[in-house]
């Protein structure tokens, strides 16, 4: 028998950006992706609703036989990783929060942009990464307001993508920011329309490398039986034609796709019937 899968989950197509690095890194491992499109964005949604959503796709990756779950969403991180550990403790979770240590560790100017959800800044969890790391720095921050969706629709780049990061950028580089942190899991997919605004000089940090470093490191404890090549299936409470175009324009790969929907807190896949 091979090892269990590793179930990811994102409100959307924002978590193939952390997929694409753990396929890189594990390409023998095989990946469940959950994108709630029901429900996208999550970042302007109350901690309480997206911890029920989180809980759900928990439950779901789970009884598809996930042994170990990357919530590859900063917004549902900072709004549910502790009390999915605490609900679900037998269940190894990695999660995501920006980058701000190693932001904070790297620039010069001492000042760092932070791009991420008005429900990550809003969270604890961000509060304490800025109290822990962050009090010798000057941190300018942007909820991104549209940035999700408009990745959501497939514009990763082009004219309107400039227009919604120009009025974010601009004021960021006028301040003298150094080092740019991709705080939502989306973002990373805009990164050639940020990299041309912000210039070359400025440093733009995606934490999904070092997130899949940490689930090849938690993966390594329960030895896998050598598994053959691995594969990756996604799942989407949206439209599943729409999200495997997409997925595979973003990937350079095909994702095949199922289409699931709630049925109260639970995730219900209407291909298996009753
Ligand atoms: N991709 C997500 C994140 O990393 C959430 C975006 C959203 O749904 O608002 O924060």
């Amino acid at each position: 028998m091979g090892a269990p899968p590793v179930g990811i989950f994102d409100s959307g197509v924002g978590g193939l950006s952390v997929l694409r690095h753990v396929r890189a890194l594990l390409p023998d491992v095989d990946l469940l992706y959950v994108a709630d499109q029901a429900h996208v964005p999550y970042g302007g949604r109350p901690a309480a609703e997206i911890l029920r959503f989180s809980a759900g796709i928990t439950r779901f990756l789970l009884d598809r036989g996930a042994g170990l779950i990357v919530v590859a969403c900063n917004t549902a991180s900072a709004a549910a990783l502790t009390p999915l550990r605490q609900a679900f403790p037998a269940v190894p979770f990695v999660g995501m929060e920006p980058a701000v240590k190693p932001g904070a560790a790297r620039t010069r100017t001492g000042r760092v942009g932070v791009m991420a959800t008005a429900g990550t800044f809003e969270s604890q969890r961000y509060t304490s990464l800025m109290e822990r790391y962050a009090s010798h720095v000057s941190l300018y921050q942007d909820p991104c307001v549209g940035l999700v969706e408009l990745v959501e629709s497939g514009q990763v780049d082009g004219p309107a993508m400039e227009a919604l990061l120009r009025p974010v950028l601009e004021p960021m580089v006028a301040a003298g920011i150094d080092t740019l942190i991709l705080g939502c899991t989306h973002y990373p997919f805009a990164l050639p329309a940020i990299q041309r605004l912000v210039g070359p000089d400025v440093a733009v940090i995606d934490p999904a490398p070092a997130v899949a470093r940490q689930v090849a490191r938690v993966l390594a404890g329960p030895p896998g039986a050598g598994a053959p090549a691995g594969g990756a299936r996604a799942f989407t409470t949206g439209d599943p034609a729409a999200f495997a175009a997409l997925a595979a324009r973003l990937l350079g790969l095909p994702l095949p796709t199922a289409p699931l929907g709630w049925a109260g807190d639970h995730l219900v896949s209407p291909a298996a019937g009753p």
